[in-house]
């Protein structure tokens, strides 16, 4: 209990300093942390290769160790130095992060400067596409095409109708924005998308979008 305290707290001081980047007050609930990882859920027995963007304090990292085994390998983006911390502390401490520590890689840096040796089978991201210049997120949707394998799976969230609600309340320059990245979303969605989960168990109410 105080440790999730601690986890909140942290996010909420980054939301403050951070509020593009960080896209949320705090971190996602347990249900969105349980159906944005539906898909590895459902992972084969072969070893698998599990990137995970803008992990935060770890809300769907606790959640994708579950799934992994020792052959596997998990490497966790994330660019915001105070998350790193957090991250490397539970990964050092709490004894359902510990087994997994050895197969584990956190990068310090933006998704889009991430350049690995092989693609993913699996990619699952809680980054805040919406608060981003419409070239960023371009850039970050070819990143995912990129670094997921032709066979791969990869699911993110986002706000439930926070594209049509951004849309509304802005004027000017920044709803040319959101309405820019409201197009780019619905493209890549158009080509790719899965099946779309509801979760209102999370404040704000999330979509996950699963996509292949
Ligand atoms: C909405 S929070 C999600 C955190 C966590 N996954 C959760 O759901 O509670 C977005 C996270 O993405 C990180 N982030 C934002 N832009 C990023 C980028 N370009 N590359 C890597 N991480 C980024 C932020 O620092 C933050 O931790």
């Amino acid at each position: 209990m105080i440790q999730k305290l601690r986890e909140t707290a942290v996010f909420f001081r980054e939301f403050c300093g951070r509020f593009q980047t960080t896209g949320s007050i705090v971190p996602s609930s347990r249900f969105l942390a349980k159906r944005i990882t539906r898909q590895l859920a459902e992972r084969g027995p072969e070893p698998i290769r599990v990137l995970e963007c803008g992990a935060g304090t770890g809300a769907f990292t606790g959640q994708i160790i579950e799934y992994l085994r020792p052959q596997d390998r998990f490497d966790l983006v994330e660019m915001n130095d105070s998350f790193v911390r957090t991250l490397e502390r539970r990964f050092a401490t709490e004894p359902r992060w510990q087994p997994a520590q050895g197969i584990s890689q956190i990068h310090q840096l933006p998704l889009q400067e991430f350049q690995p040796a092989e693609p993913y089978d699996y990619i699952i991201s809680g980054l805040p596409h919406i608060n981003f210049p419409v070239q960023l997120v371009q850039e970050i949707l070819d990143c995912y095409t990129r670094l997921l394998k032709p066979q791969g799976k990869m699911s993110y969230f986002e706000y439930m109708y926070i594209r049509p609600i951004r849309k509304m309340v802005t004027f000017g320059q920044e709803r040319r924005r959101v309405h820019d990245v409201d197009a780019a979303m619905k493209a890549f969605l158009q080509q790719h998308r899965v099946t779309r989960d509801s979760i209102l168990l999370n404040f704000p109410p999330a979509w996950v979008q699963h996509i292949r």
